[in-house]
């Protein structure tokens, strides 16, 4: 294991422990989580499989609920920018993103597809083996040998090619955005820096294929 993975799963251990939690025993009907989650698959797709409009929108099938959860904080926080996701998740009660979260965990449509398939192989290399000459450690390490990720590492099995590549290429803009208040993002950002764009877009055909 190298030094750089070792110090990001120390990290982790100490990060993962501020969940949101329902504080006062807040519950949601389920009229009101069907209400909530028709809304947001009217950009993520009826299944949650992703949706391909001016600009993609992620899948959120099958993903983490751990890693939802986080991500709706930050949006909230503002650590990590995004001006539509924040207006969505800032009038969010940390009952309803609990419930969101176990909501999208269940659905498992088919991946959206069309990356192009020749870009597979070595992407599976890269995923599976990561570049030992520029210090990126197996994606598998932390996102698990299928994809589909644990706790609050993100499933990446499915996504949208086109998301991935922008995410990546995008970490130190849209991530990490409140530097007195470090999360999870710091484990990520060395490994999108280090990735070139052209293995971005190998990685990102080979996962987004993974059902
Ligand atoms: C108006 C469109 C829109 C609606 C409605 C919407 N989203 Fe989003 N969502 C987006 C976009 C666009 C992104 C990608 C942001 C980015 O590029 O960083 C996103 C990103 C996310 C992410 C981060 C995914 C990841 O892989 O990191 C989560 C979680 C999320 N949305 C949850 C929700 C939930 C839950 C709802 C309903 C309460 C919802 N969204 C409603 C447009 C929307
Ligand atoms: C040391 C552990 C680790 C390794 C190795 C790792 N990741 Fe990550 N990755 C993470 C964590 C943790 C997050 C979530 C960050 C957050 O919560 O802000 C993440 C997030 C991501 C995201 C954002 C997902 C989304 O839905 O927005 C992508 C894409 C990603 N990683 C791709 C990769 C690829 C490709 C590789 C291999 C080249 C890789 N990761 C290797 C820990 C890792």
């Amino acid at each position: 294991m190298n030094v750089r993975l070792i110090l990001a799963t120390a990290a982790l251990a100490v990060l993962v422990g501020t969940p949101v939690q329902a504080e006062n025993g807040d519950s949601v009907s389920p009229q009101e989580l069907k209400a909530k989650t028709d809304y947001c698959k009217t950009c993520h797709g009826l299944s949650g499989q992703g949706f391909r409009g001016s600009f993609p929108m992620p899948r959120l099938a099958g993903q983490q609920p751990q890693y939802i959860e986080n991500q709706l904080q930050a949006f909230i926080d503002q650590r990590r920018t995004n001006p539509v996701m924040f207006n969505v998740a800032h009038v969010l009660s940390p009952a309803m993103e609990k419930a969101l979260s176990e909501h999208f965990k269940e659905l498992n449509p088919p991946p959206l597809g069309g990356a192009p398939k020749e870009l597979a192989p070595e992407g599976r290399r890269i995923y599976e083996e990561g570049i030992a000459s520029a210090n990126v450690p197996p994606c598998a390490s932390c996102h698990g040998p299928d994809a589909k990720g644990a706790d609050a590492f993100p499933r990446l099995a499915g996504q949208l090619n086109d998301y991935i590549f922008r995410k990546l290429t995008g970490w130190d803009r849209e991530r990490g955005q409140k530097k007195d208040q470090p999360d999870n993002s710091a484990i990520m950002q060395p490994i999108a820096h280090d990735l070139s764009e052209a293995q971005i877009r190998a990685v990102a055909a080979y996962v987004s294929q993974l059902e």
